[in-house]
């Protein structure tokens, strides 16, 4: 898999149709990007869009049928250099903040040393919720990165902060966070060339 292979976890929220228009950004941008949903995400948006846009095979649980004896999710977390998850519920928020592994998206969370960019969307109260705000401070506290959400009007009708942020901004963002990675192991390859020169 290439350097730019980005997971992209999808959660039942009703921002999940903004999903498809982001894996069709990251897509265009070169990323190869593999879709995982919850089953709460499939209620919004097929897999079948996904699966179209992406063009790659969609997760749906960690029982998906893989060719491989390998599981799906693990040989994912093992491959992908960003798992982005976009939309994020508050009830996503509570699971990987709490380390429960009960699908697809949260097993890979920690199954992974990749980055985690998240993308939180939901109900102002829900995510002003006190549990809510916890739950993002312990994952922020240990390295992942949120971007939103935003303030406007939400699906739900209540105005307020809770809103999906703009998709072509958590794009960027996560080709930001790739081409740093990049830099990153270029560095360190750098490094240790020349580390070895002089011994
Ligand atoms: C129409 C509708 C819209 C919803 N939108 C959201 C949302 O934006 N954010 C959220 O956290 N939950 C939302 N929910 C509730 C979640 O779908 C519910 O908490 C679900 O259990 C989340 O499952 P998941 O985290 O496994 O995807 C919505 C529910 C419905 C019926």
């Amino acid at each position: 898999m290439s350097v730019k292979t980005i997971v992209l976890g999808v959660g039942g929220s009703i921002a999940a149709y903004k999903a498809a228009d982001l894996t069709s950004r990251l897509t265009k941008r070169g990323c190869d990007v593999h879709v995982v949903m919850t089953r709460a995400a499939t209620e919004f948006v097929t897999p079948l869009t996904f699966k179209t846009l992406s063009r790659n095979p969609v997760t749906t649980s960690v029982f998906d049928e893989k060719e491989s004896w390998h599981p799906g999710h693990i040989d994912l977390a093992d491959r992908t250099s960003l798992l982005l998850i976009a939309p994020a519920t508050a009830n996503l928020l509570a699971k990987l903040a709490h380390g429960i592994a009960d699908d697809a998206i949260t097993s890979l969370a920690l199954a992974t040393l990749a980055p985690i960019l998240i993308a939180p969307a939901m109900n102002g109260k829900m995510w002003l919720h006190a549990a809510t705000q916890d739950n993002v401070k312990r994952l922020r506290d240990r390295g992942a990165e949120f971007i939103g959400p935003e303030e406007g009007l939400l699906a739900c009708g209540y105005e307020g902060l809770g809103r999906l942020w703009n998709v072509e901004d958590i794009a960027a963002r996560a080709e930001a966070i790739l081409m740093d990675r990049r830099m990153a192991r270029k560095l360190r390859a750098k490094k240790s060339s020349a580390n070895g020169k002089i011994r």
